[in-house]
């Protein structure tokens, strides 16, 4: 009797390192999903001086849902992904998307409102630091 039961408590810690294990791998593994739905690591690259002026209008009017580094945020997608590349997504629609907005329709966080304080000539800057924060990151 005594035998087993301590051959049954022997097995107790072996079982819990495994749930522990399990569940730090979930976790992992949930991480991993969230960030590749919401951000994606950026490289910057030396930039252009209209880009640096494109940046600090970016940080200013649109990275609380892009991210400073247009990389994405829990509450706007990545700019530097492969829908966004030139082809695709033109500059003609970031300046519709920045002068009426955008509905939902690529990703799950909602419509993007419209940001008229941002003029003409900021949103080409902000075009020229995407355009070339894209290229550095083999999107082009
Ligand atoms: C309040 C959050 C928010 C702000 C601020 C914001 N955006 Fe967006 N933006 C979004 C969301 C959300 C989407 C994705 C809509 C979709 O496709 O589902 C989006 C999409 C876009 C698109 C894609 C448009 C299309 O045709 O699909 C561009 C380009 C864009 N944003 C540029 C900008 C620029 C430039 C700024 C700053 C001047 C900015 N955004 C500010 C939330 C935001």
């Amino acid at each position: 009797m005594a035998g087993q039961k301590q051959a049954g408590n022997a097995k107790t810690p072996a079982l819990i390192a495994l749930l522990i294990a399990v569940i730090a791998a979930a976790g992992i593994w949930y991480a991993g999903t969230t960030r590749q739905a919401e951000a994606v690591e950026v490289r910057m690259p030396k930039l252009s001086t209209m880009a640096q002026a494109g940046q600090r209008s970016f940080v200013k009017n649109c990275a609380q849902c892009h991210g400073v580094q247009a990389g994405g945020t829990d509450k706007g997608p990545p700019l530097i992904h492969k829908i966004y590349e030139p082809n695709h997504h033109g500059d003609a629609s970031f300046l519709r998307a920045v002068s009426a907005g955008t509905p939902q329709h690529h990703w799950p966080f909602g419509d993007m409102p419209p940001q008229p304080q941002v003029r003409r000539m900021e949103t080409q800057a902000i075009i020229q630091f995407v355009r070339e924060v894209q290229r550095a990151n083999g999107i082009n």
